[in-house]
């Protein structure tokens, strides 16, 4: 209890009392100010400037409305005398307090809403007794902290709205008891994390929803005892970046929203074990590139949002998987196409929003063509950005006549198809050239001697450069055989073949060799050149790391050197790594030292 509060209270209650005597109590007596409707016994006082709850409500009223009044606190037993209230609507007052005790009686209570008051702390006890409760509406406060056993004994409780106060804390047990909740919303708050132990109370919840949380990650198994849960919307979380894998084990949901976080890739592993999964938002994330099969066990899914993500790529087969995909949304992002190999089967799509995108209108497109007249595009038709002569018409308004005329792609063609035989060096970089022209623009790819295929993705000795440049860095006997250059587009594809040759012994670099077998460099940057050295003394084979500066050779040497001396002291290492960065120096003494203005670093790790 507090006392001066009540103090503060009490003589307006008595005011009140005496101006508003009880009025002709025939049948359904009605508060003076207030709006009643006997047939139904409800009272409305919605916005009549009271402080207090009025006097002369019949006692047999089911439905009171005190919304938008200047009610300042709720004492024990004031709603007492109203056993047979089933809502009683308090949202929009200046309550900063209520007793325990306030709403003691109201056995048929069902809708309790307390929506934008003042509260700070709703004492354990409050809702006691309340088990006939099944809406519960606390939103708008500024409550801090939910304490244990608080929702006790509402155990008919369906909905709690906790959104949008000052939460900082929910105490592990605060959802003790609440067996029947359906639906939870917490929004707006500075919490941090919402823990699985104080979701655990809850094995009843079906919907869940999370907005605006100040966290950056999801704990763990964080809804794991959420057995009944189907829809779960986490919505407004800027930090989050990651979803670890097991972030959604346990749950079978239906419906997922994760929409406004600071997500870059698709969940994929965590999607994975959500099989009934109908409904899934991921719009509004800065999530550049769906990669291949990223939902393929997402054999349920019917709807796919993802607008508004900064989407540039969709790779083929990224929609691997969704058989029985309905509506696809990528409106407003960064496409320039949408191929039909996305889909497993464009047959089940009935809906698809591609607007607001670059698009550009080549035969990857035909597909939509031929279907535009029976796909929904939900009153935004998507539209050419390009090529120039058709850009800003919308895909719906080509008649089919002209459709073969603009809707084209140019098969690639490599240029310059004279066939190459390349000799090098062992150790010597190799480049071997294949341009392609098309429309679009063709990727290239190689193939290797053993069928290996090296993409600008790959990462190691050979790799394609943008312009599709096959690079060997430091060519090796085992490099010789023939390459197969693929340059494909939509349009079809190109080949072209080229043999290598390299040549082991007596190579002209072995002026600045050493003899080491299988180095592999592992990581360099700008300043810094990392390599890992494994130690085959049997095999000795030339290799020259830095083309241009010759006393490296010498250094590493010495390395080496060392390297084997402390192996023969016992201490038993396979391999070591060297750190070797170069830095510029500046001044007189740069100009006369060996190869110009360099020094290096070398550390053995
Ligand atoms: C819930 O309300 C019903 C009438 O609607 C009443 O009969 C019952 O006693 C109430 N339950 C409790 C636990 O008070
Ligand atoms: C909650 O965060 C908002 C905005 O970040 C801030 O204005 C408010 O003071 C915070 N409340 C508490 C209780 O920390
Ligand atoms: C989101 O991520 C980007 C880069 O990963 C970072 O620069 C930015 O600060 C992040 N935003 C928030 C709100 O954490
Ligand atoms: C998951 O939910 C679906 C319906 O949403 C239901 O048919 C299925 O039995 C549930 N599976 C498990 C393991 O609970
Ligand atoms: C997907 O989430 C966004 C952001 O929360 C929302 O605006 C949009 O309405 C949702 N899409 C659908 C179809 O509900
Ligand atoms: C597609 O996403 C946008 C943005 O979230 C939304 O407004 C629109 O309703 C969605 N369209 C459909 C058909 O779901
Ligand atoms: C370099 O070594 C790492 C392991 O240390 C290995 O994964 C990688 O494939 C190697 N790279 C090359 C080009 O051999
Ligand atoms: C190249 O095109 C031919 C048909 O023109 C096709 O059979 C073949 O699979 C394509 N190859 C690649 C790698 O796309
Ligand atoms: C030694 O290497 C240099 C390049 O630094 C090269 O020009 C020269 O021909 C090589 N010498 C021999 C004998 O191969
Ligand atoms: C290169 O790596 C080194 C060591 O990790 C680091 O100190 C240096 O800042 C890096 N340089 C650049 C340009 O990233």
């Amino acid at each position: 209890m507090m006392p001066g509060i009540m103090a503060s209270c009490w003589p307006f209650y008595f005011v009140l009392h005496l101006l508003l005597l009880p009025p002709d109590q025939n049948v359904f007596g009605c508060p003076a100010r207030c709006d009643c409707v006997p047939q139904l016994r409800t009272v409305f006082c919605h916005r009549k400037h009271m402080t207090s709850v009025p006097d002369g409500i019949p006692s047999e009223t089911r439905l009171l409305d005190l919304s938008k009044n200047r009610i300042r606190c709720l004492n024990p037993g004031e709603l007492s005398p109203y056993p047979l209230l089933e809502e009683v609507d308090l949202s929009e007052n200046i309550i900063s307090t209520i007793e325990p005790g306030a709403f003691a009686n109201l056995f048929n209570l069902q809708t309790l809403r307390l929506k934008g008051n003042q509260l700070k702390l709703l004492p354990t006890g409050v809702f006691s007794k309340l088990s006939n409760l099944t809406l519960l509406d606390i939103s708008e406060n500024k409550i801090v902290i939910l304490l244990d056993f608080m929702f006790q004994d509402l155990r008919n409780l369906k909905n709690l709205e906790v959104g949008d106060n000052d939460l900082l804390y929910i105490s592990q047990k605060a959802f003790y008891g609440l067996v029947g909740l359906k639906k939870l919303t917490v929004e707006k708050c500075n919490l941090t994390s919402i823990s699985a132990e104080s979701l655990s109370y809850l094995p009843g919840l079906q919907i869940l929803i999370v907005r605006h949380l100040g966290t950056n990650y999801l704990e763990e198994q964080n809804f794991q005892k959420l057995y009944s849960l189907k829809v779960l919307e986490l919505d407004c979380w800027p930090f989050l970046e990651d979803v670890c894998s097991t972030a959604f084990l346990g749950l079978n949901l239906t419906s997922l929203s994760i929409t406004y976080t600071n997500l870059t890739i698709v969940p994929a592993v965590a999607l994975r074990s959500l099989v009934y999964l109908e409904y899934l938002n991921l719009s509004y994330n800065p999530i550049k590139v769906i990669h291949r099969g990223s939902f393929r066990d997402l054999v349920r899914l019917k709807e796919l949002h993802m607008a508004g993500a900064s989407l540039t790529t969709v790779d083929s087969q990224a929609l691997y998987g969704l058989r029985q995909i309905r509506l696809l949304n990528v409106s407003n992002n960064l496409l320039s196409t949408l191929e039909e190999n996305v889909f497993q089967s464009v047959n089940t799509l009935e809906t698809l929003r591609v607007d607001a995108n670059p698009l550009v209108c080549d035969c990857r497109l035909l597909w939509i063509l031929q279907r535009r007249k029976t796909l929904n595009f939900d009153h935004h038709q998507p539209i050419c950005a390009s090529p120039a002569e058709i850009q800003g018409n919308a895909l719906h308004d080509f008649p089919d006549s002209i459709l073969f005329e603009y809707f084209t792609c140019q098969k690639p063609k490599i240029r310059d198809r004279k066939l190459q035989y390349i000799t090098a060096h062992e150790g010597q970089p190799v480049s071997i050239h294949c341009r392609a022209d098309g429309d679009p623009v063709p990727m290239i790819v190689w193939v290797s001697p053993q069928r290996r295929m090296i993409t600008t993705r790959s990462v190691g000795r050979s790799t394609v450069l943008p312009q599709g440049t096959l690079e060997i860095r430091y060519a090796q006997v085992q490099d010789s055989g023939t390459y197969i250059c693929i340059a494909t587009n939509a349009g079809g594809n190109d080949t072209y073949f080229a043999t290598l040759t390299v040549k082991g012994e007596n190579s002209p670099y072995s002026n600045r060799t050493l003899y080491l077998s299988e180095y592999n460099e592992t990581f360099h940057n700008d300043t810094h050149v990392f390599f890992k050295f494994t130690l085959d003394l049997k095999t000795i084979l030339v290799s020259t790391a830095m083309g241009c500066i010759t006393f490296l050779g010498v250094v590493l040497f010495c390395f080496l050197l060392l390297f084997v001396w402390s192996r023969g002291r016992g201490q038993h290492k396979n391999n070591f790594s060297v750190e070797y960065s170069f830095r510029k120096i500046d001044g007189p003494t740069s100009a006369a030292g060996q190869g110009g203005a360099r020094k290096f670093n070398m550390k053995m790790i």
